[in-house]
C-alpha cells in the first residue's frame, strides 16, 4: 500500500470516469493506473460516467464511440472485468434515482459555490444545462449509494468529494439515520496527479489542446511517443540531485514526473539516477519507459477494440453486479425520506 494512503482501512472502492475520446497519457497515469494498482486492496466499482456526459451536448454516435473506447482502455490498462465491478453509470438506474432524492439534500449554495460550476458555466450562467449545475449531486449518489470508503480521484475532485461528504451528513441528521457513509477522497497514491503538456509544463495535458505534440495519445506508435518526447520543450540546465533544484523548471519538473509515474518511483529516485546530467541523456530513457509502459495496452486496446460484442459482455455482467449491490441503499433512503 503506497505511503500517503488515509489511515481508513480500505474496505471498499467507488471512481467514475467521463467517457471522453482520444485518450492520453495525462488520464492514464492520472486516473486510470492508480484504480488498477486499487483492486487488490478492497472490492472495486469502477464506471463510465455516461450520464454525467450529457451536461455536455455530444452526438448519439460520438458518446457510444467514446463509452466503449474508454471501457476498452480501462480493460486494456489492467481493470480487469472479472476482479472489479466495471460498468457504465445508466445501466444501473439506481444512480439517477438517488440523485433525485438527494436533490431535496443539496443546497443551491452549496452547488453554487463549486469549481467546475464557476468554471464551465462562465459568464453564460443562464445558457447552462441543468445537468451541469446537478452534477455534483449525481456524483455524491454515485458514490454514496455502495457505501464505499475511499474515492480515487484527481486533485480537481476533491470538492465535489467533499459536497458529497456534507450530502451525506445533512441526510444522515434529516432523517435521523445511518444510512450514508462520508467517503474520504484518496488523491496521489504514487501516480501522477498531474501531467502537463509536453509544450508548455504550465498547461494540463488535455485532449482539447489543438497541438497534437502537447500530449501522448493511448494509441500513438512507437515512433511517435519517441519522437514527441525529443521535442517536447526542456530547458538547458542538467538535472538537479533535489526536487526543490525543479522549481521554477515546469518542463522539467512535468518529465521528471511523468518518469516517475511510468516506471513506478518517487520523483527523488528518478533524480538519484540522473543527476548531473542533460535532457539528451534523458528523454531517450524516458521516450524507451514510455514505450514499455504504452505498446502493451495498445495492442490489447485495438484488440478489444475489434470485439465490441465480448466487450458488451463484460459491461453487461459488471452492471448486473452493481445494480445488486445498490440496490439495498436506494430502498433505504426511500424508506428513510416515507417514500412508499
Ligand atoms: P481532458 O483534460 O483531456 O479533457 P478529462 O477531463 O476527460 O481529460 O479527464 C478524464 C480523467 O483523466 C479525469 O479523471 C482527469 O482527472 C484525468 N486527467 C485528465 N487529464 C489529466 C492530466 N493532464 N493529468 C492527470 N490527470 C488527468
Ligand atoms: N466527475 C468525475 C471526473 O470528472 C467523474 C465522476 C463522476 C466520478 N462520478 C464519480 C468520480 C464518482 C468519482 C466518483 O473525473
Amino acid at each position: 500500500m503506497p505511503a500517503d494512503f488515509p489511515s481508513v482501512p480500505v474496505t471498499r472502492v467507488v471512481s467514475g470516469i467521463q467517457p471522453t475520446g482520444n485518450l492520453h497519457l495525462g488520464n492514464l497515469l492520472g486516473a486510470i493506473l492508480r484504480w488498477v494498482k486499487m483492486q487488490d486492496d478492497a472490492p472495486c466499482f469502477f464506471f463510465l460516467a455516461d450520464l454525467h456526459s450529457l451536461s455536455e451536448h455530444v452526438p448519439a454516435e460520438v458518446r457510444r464511440a467514446n463509452i466503449r473506447e474508454m471501457a476498452a482502455a480501462l480493460i486494456a490498462s489492467g481493470i480487469d472485468p472479472a476482479k472489479s465491478v466495471l460498468f457504465v453509470q445508466s445501466a444501473v438506474p439506481a444512480h439517477a434515482e438517488l440523485c433525485w432524492l438527494l436533490n431535496g439534500t443539496a443546497r443551491m449554495g452549496w452547488l453554487s459555490r463549486m469549481t467546475q460550476w464557476k468554471d464551465k458555466s462562465g459568464k453564460n450562467k443562464e445558457g447552462a444545462s441543468v445537468a451541469l449545475f446537478d452534477y455534483p449531486v449525481l456524483q455524491a449518489a454515485d458514490i454514496l449509494v455502495y457505501r464505499p470508503s475511499h474515492v480515487p480521484v484527481g486533485e480537481d475532485q476533491k470538492q465535489h468529494i467533499e459536497l458529497t461528504r456534507d450530502i451525506a451528513i445533512k441526510f444522515n441528521t434529516d432523517c435521523d439515520v445511518d444510512l450514508f457513509i462520508p467517503p474520504e477522497p484518496y488523491i496521489g497514491g504514487g501516480t501522477a496527479a498531474r501531467v502537463m503538456s509536453l509544450r508548455d509544463g504550465t498547461a494540463k495535458m488535455s485532449k482539447s489542446d489543438p497541438s497534437d505534440m502537447s500530449r501522448i495519445n493511448l494509441i500513438d506508435d512507437d515512433d511517435t511517443i519517441a519522437s514527441k518526447i525529443r521535442k517536447a520543450r526542456t530547458d538547458p540546465d542538467p538535472l538537479p540531485s533535489e526536487l526543490e533544484g525543479l522549481d521554477g523548471r515546469p518542463e522539467a519538473r512535468n518529465l521528471v514526473g511523468i518518469m516517475a509515474a511510468a516506471t513506478d518511483r518517487s520523483e527523488q529516485d528518478v533524480l538519484r539516477d540522473f543527476a548531473g546530467q542533460g535532457f539528451g541523456a534523458f528523454k531517450p530513457v524516458l521516450a524507451d519507459a514510455l514505450i514499455a509502459l504504452l505498446a502493451p495496452i495498445r495492442s490489447r486496446l485495438v484488440e478489444l477494440r475489434s470485439d465490441a460484442a465480448a466487450l458488451d459482455a463484460h459491461l453487461s455482467d459488471g452492471a448486473q453486479r452493481a445494480r445488486e449491490a445498490a440496490a439495498p441503499t436506494l430502498a433505504a433512503a426511500k424508506q428513510a425520506l416515507g417514500l412508499l
